[in-house]
């Protein structure tokens, strides 16, 4: 096969926001507990972080780290987890059928932010709890001294406020499995009201409501219509939620998923414009895409059940194929893209559950093939994000009917002159020839050109080998009178450097 891309770095689409690198920590199976938090491994610090994993997650290039839920979220009471460990509350978490100990809480979460050097997602309980509790975690965590909260914190180790300027209004509240789930009315009250009362105390925050779990729901559309309807003057952003995984052994529509990433993004960016032109409002409502990956979902019946309330269990494992980090570094793409629009993205979840870093207690930590993709796209994605022009051939597929063969996005660093073109090839059944055209980037030189690829599609980084496949040079890229020329694998993510 072969296929054309055309970069000019006149056209931009918007800058590439660190915030598309953002990552989740949920108190779900063992993301927090021998995750990121382990007192006595080998690794840890005095606080009881692992160090291995605070390594992996700087190697990875984390911007923003949304806590701490997810499902948990919506049960959650924020008071368990702060004060003397000795003296917290063990909780059932009833949305992962689980015992919360609550020994890792706000202060251990915003110590970890700080050693990581990372920014807090923050997410209320608009499950079981509502405006009041809200109100009193954001004093709790940003009033400087003198009131009942902010002394609170102080009492309890913190003199410095917290300053969290970026909060999530709940969490998948259009999900019949949430706890407290509402109706897109009920939930848009609430969370205008909650945005409006948070904003009465510091108005400079970043607030994001819940738009759909997926584009697959049967409210899909009318929710984030509804919500905004509700709350378009009060919030940001609205989220929205995607997870894709190969099915029934359909590699090609799986590849394609990225198209479904897309589709989504200007579906809700349609609504929420069709909500904003009623209004007559001259206001964008940004969307925060606080939840993508490959996952494949163990059924619930895995879930622990009846007298069983486990600590830490071990859920959601998945460990992922190269398959499955080549549509990571797609969906990455896909982001890229839509930088115009999505201000915020969280790769869910960042240790053990459903994450790119796996770790043992007591044990080591090691590197899944999801990883790579991502490190590298953080590392590498700067400055502006292009426009591309693909000229690519098409495949046929059950989900998507049609889908481009090649996928790509470029970023272009006016400061440095760094251009770099991250491209996936989707045939399963050869390399793809890919020539980029490298118009008005003033015939930079090859820097770099890594592929991640591996005869087996479906072979998986496991503890015992975590390094086999590894992102390694490709050979065959080369500049020709102003063209990238390049051998992309079957199957393979690249990310292909210039200056
Ligand atoms: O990321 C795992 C779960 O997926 C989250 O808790 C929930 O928000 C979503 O359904």
């Amino acid at each position: 096969h072969s296929a054309t891309v055309v970069i000019d770095p006149a056209f931009t689409i918007a800058p590439v926001r660190r915030g598309t690198f953002g990552t989740f920590v949920e108190h779900l199976g063992r993301c927090v507990y021998t995750g990121i938090y382990e007192p006595g491994h080998p690794t840890a610090d005095e606080h009881g972080f692992r160090g291995d994993v605070l390594a992996l997650a700087r190697e990875m290039g984390v911007s923003t780290v949304r806590y701490p839920g997810g499902n948990f979220v919506s049960g959650y009471n924020w008071e368990d987890g702060v004060g003397p460990v000795s003296e917290r509350p063990e909780r059932l978490d009833l949305a992962w059928h689980s015992t919360e100990t609550n020994a890792f809480g706000l202060h251990e979460f915003m110590t970890w932010t700080q050693v990581a050097g990372v920014e807090p997602m923050m997410a209320v309980n608009l499950g079981t709890r509502g405006l009041p509790e809200a109100l009193d975690l954001l004093e709790y965590s940003n009033q400087r001294r003198g009131t009942a909260r902010a002394e609170q914190r102080r009492a309890n180790g913190a003199d410095e406020p917290f300053g969290i300027t970026f909060w999530c209004l709940g969490n998948e509240m259009d999900g019949p499995w949430q706890l407290g789930h509402k109706t897109a009315r009920e939930y848009g009250r609430l969370a205008a009201e909650t945005a409006r009362g948070m904003r009465q105390m510091f108005p400079d925050l970043t607030l994001v409501a819940c738009g759909s779990s997926s584009s697959g729901m049967p409210t899909f559309g009318d929710w984030e219509r509804e919500v905004l309807e509700e709350a378009y003057d009060q919030v940001d952003m609205i989220s929205a939620h995607a997870y894709y995984r190969e099915q029934n052994g359909d590699l090609g529509s799986f590849l394609a998923s990225a198209q479904d990433m897309d589709h989504f993004v200007a579906s809700v960016a349609a609504t929420a414009d069709a909500v904003g032109a009623a209004r007559k409002s001259t206001k964008k409502i940004g969307i925060s895409f606080d939840e993508w990956n490959v996952w494949y979902h163990e059924d619930e019946s895995k879930l622990p059940k009846g007298e069983d309330w486990p600590v830490a269990p071990r859920l959601e494992e998945d460990v992922y194929t190269v398959a499955d980090a080549v549509v990571v570094g797609n969906l990455l793409i896909s982001l890229l893209r839509n930088s115009d629009r999505v201000h915020s993205a969280s790769q869910a979840q960042l240790v053990n559950a459903l994450a790119p870093i796996m770790t043992e207690p007591g044990g080591a930590a090691w590197r899944q093939t999801t990883f790579h993709p991502f490190a590298l796209t953080s590392r590498y994605a700067r400055g502006q994000v292009l426009r591309v022009a693909i000229d690519a051939p098409t495949y046929e597929n059950a989900r998507f009917g049609t889908s481009a063969l090649v996928d790509a996005v470029a970023t272009h660093d006016a400061e440095t002159g760094e251009v770099a073109v991250f491209a996936v090839n989707r045939a399963v059944d050869g390399p793809t020839t890919l020539r980029v055209d490298l118009r008005g980037t003033g015939a930079p030189a090859l820097v770099e050109a890594l592929t991640y690829a591996h005869d087996d599609v479906h072979w998986r980084a496991t503890e015992a080998d975590a390094e086999t496949v590894l992102p390694t040079a490709n050979a065959t890229a080369r500049v020709e009178d102003g063209v990238l020329v390049v051998d992309l694998p079957a199957v393979s993510w690249s990310v292909l450097r210039l200056r």
